[in-house]
């Protein structure tokens, strides 16, 4: 029996690959490579002496995944796979409509034709929208600001609506913080293409010399120093929290959102301060408007998670600044 992970390839999939393959579980990554390098193949091998299978598909193919499925015995998927960046959702709303919606409807009716009904989707803290105050806890009212986080709530109700019609299915919806750091060996990491449009990307890219400054958007929010709060997590922890969530659909049915971070906000000022300590190299920035948008703090309510899943974060704020700078710094262009 194999695990499908759907955008296996990515930032997060692919630390979830390594979690899987080093506790001997049988991984087929099916991607598009819409926004990852081959490269992490090799990576993968080199971290964990095991490969796993790759198939280039596009879930908005029902060929592409008929195939995997007829060709694999496909026990539980983990549906990473979609277009991510905000900005270019707002830009190009109907392609991620089209990618992140269509695509996994497409996926979920392969997987019920195929028996197939163990799910772990990548929700994200956006749904909890900007008129929830922090801690953010699962039950509170979801909405979207843009079109990417439409993409993600309008997921969700798809698979609440799924798990409804049918008793069969267990699934589980991970609300994901924000994910920063690296896999401790350097050897794979977060590899945006272009200007990076998340903070930790920015800044290790100015510490490693490829960008000048960073911008820090807005020092006036009602927070201790005035610069954002959000809840960052280690992608490794993250990785390890997929791992449990797929143990625990065993004996889940039914259709959950469980939020994974921390509980702690950390501000950008906090985060400039510890890259500079953790890398030895200046930070220059400047601060300027807020981006639209952005709201002041943002973190996890972490328990549900704790009790449901047995999991909690176990790395801190210093380590996963450590691995972003040893990523960044053994492999300044990425994969490339
Ligand atoms: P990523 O872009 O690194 O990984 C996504 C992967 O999906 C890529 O490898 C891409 O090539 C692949 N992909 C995209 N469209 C596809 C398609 N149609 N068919 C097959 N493969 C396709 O992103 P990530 O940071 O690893 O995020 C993984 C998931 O987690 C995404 O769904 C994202 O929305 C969600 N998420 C990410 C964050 C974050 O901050 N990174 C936060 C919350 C939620
Ligand atoms: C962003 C997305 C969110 C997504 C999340 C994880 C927006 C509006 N929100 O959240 O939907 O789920 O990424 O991928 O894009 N900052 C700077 N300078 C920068 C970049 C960021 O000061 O160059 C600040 C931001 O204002 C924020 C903090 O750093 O306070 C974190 O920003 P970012 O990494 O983009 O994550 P989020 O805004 O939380």
């Amino acid at each position: 029996m194999s695990l499908l992970l759907t955008g296996g390839m990515g930032y997060i999939g692919s630390h979830t690959v390594v979690e899987l393959l080093s506790r001997d579980q049988d991984v087929v990554i099916f991607d598009n490579l819409a926004n990852a390098s081959e490269a992490v193949l090799t990576r993968i091998e080199q971290i964990t002496s095991r490969k796993p299978h790759f198939v280039k598909g596009d879930i908005c193919s029902r060929e592409d995944l008929e195939q995997v499925f007829s060709n694999f015995n496909i026990e539980a998927v983990i549906h990473f796979a979609g277009l991510k960046a905000v900005g270019e959702s707002t830009e190009i709303p109907l392609s991620y409509y089209h990618n992140n919606v269509s695509g996994s409807v497409n996926l979920f009716e392969v997987m019920a034709k195929h028996h197939c009904k163990r799910l772990v989707f990548s929700s994200s803290a956006t749904v909890y929208g900007e008129h929830n105050q922090s801690p953010l806890v699962e039950t509170m009212p979801t909405s979207a600001t843009n079109p990417y986080g439409q993409t993600k709530l309008m997921i969700e109700h798809i698979l609440q609506d799924l798990a409804k019609s049918d008793p069969q299915w267990s699934i589980v919806n991970l609300r994901y913080f924000n994910p920063i750091g690296a896999h401790q060996s350097g050897l794979i990491g977060e590899n945006p293409k272009g200007i990076p449009n998340n903070l930790l990307p920015y800044v290790a890219q100015v510490a490693v010399g490829r960008l000048a400054q960073l911008s820090v958007f807005g020092d006036d929010y009602d927070t201790p120093d005035g610069t954002g709060v959000r809840d960052y997590i280690h992608v490794v922890d993250l990785a390890k929290g997929h791992v449990k969530a797929l143990n625990k659909l065993t004996d889940l049915p039914g259709c959950h959102a469980i939020n994974l971070g921390t509980g702690n906000g950390t501000s950008v000022l906090e985060i400039v301060e510890t890259f500079k300590a953790a890398s030895g190299k200046d930070i220059p920035y400047q601060i300027v408007p807020r981006r639209a948008g952005d709201i002041a703090t943002v973190f996890a309510e972490a328990s549900k998670a704790k009790e449901l899943l047995n999991w909690q974060t176990e790395l801190d704020l210093s380590a996963m600044i450590a691995d972003t700078w040893r990523w960044q710094s053994m492999n300044p262009n990425g994969y490339e």
